[in-house]
């Protein structure tokens, strides 16, 4: 199976990303990491980008740009240039624009810490645990123009205890997520899919 170049965008910790490279790093998903951009710049992100050999890591300041399309289009331009066929948000804290999601319409991948439909937005872990569900989990979807709205392609549950707090619960969701995002991304090379609506179907192997 040849591999595929993936483009990561993220804003913070980056151990999603860190998750992906090993994951590929170790032959378990068929990706090349070849682009990785953060809007922030001490995103430790960049750091683990950097430190893993990835070709082209960059912090590119939104100040720099006159609008969210203009920002989005500077990084559409680099993610072209470098030949990549999927863009993998991992804890992106940015809005997308119309142009930057219509443009990559269904090679957009997003990780969110809830089972969405459910608890979508910034805070899903802390939402869910304040609404008192007794499970939650983490849920990889296409993106589209609604945030956290796009079809899901993916979900891992995990339970909710009695003492958990923010901290503990996103603990617990994230340890599924390191496991999730990259064998997402595997199947969706690998075995591929097609979309029915907000359906996503596998393809027979
Ligand atoms: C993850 O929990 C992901 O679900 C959400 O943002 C967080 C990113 O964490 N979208 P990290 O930066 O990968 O550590």
């Amino acid at each position: 199976m040849t591999h595929q170049a993936i483009a990561v965008m993220a804003s913070g910790r980056g151990t999603n990303l860190a998750a992906i490279l090993e994951a590929a790093s170790k032959g378990y998903c068929p990706v090349d990491v070849r682009v990785v951009i953060s809007n922030k710049v001490d995103a430790p992100a960049l750091r683990i980008a950097r430190d893993a050999g990835v070709e082209t890591v960059l912090f590119i300041n939104p100040k720099d740009y006159q609008d969210r399309a203009a920002y989005d289009k500077a990084c559409a331009d680099i993610i072209e240039k470098a030949d990549c066929q999927w863009i993998v948000l991992a804890g992106y804290m940015r809005i997308l624009s119309s142009f930057f999601v219509n443009h990559f319409l269904n090679c957009i991948i997003n990780i969110h810490p809830s089972l969405l439909p459910a608890f979508a937005g910034a805070d899903g872990v802390g939402n869910a645990l304040a609404y008192g569900v007794k499970v939650a989990g983490c849920t990889v979807h296409l993106v589209n123009e609604e945030v956290d709205g796009g079809a899901i392609l993916a979900q891992a549950v995990v339970p909710v205890l009695d003492d958990d707090d923010r901290e503990s619960l996103h603990q617990r969701i994230q340890a599924e997520e390191y496991q999730l995002y990259p064998q997402t991304l595997c199947r969706m090379i690998e075995q591929g899919f097609s979309t029915h609506e907000r359906r996503i179907t596998w393809n027979q192997s």
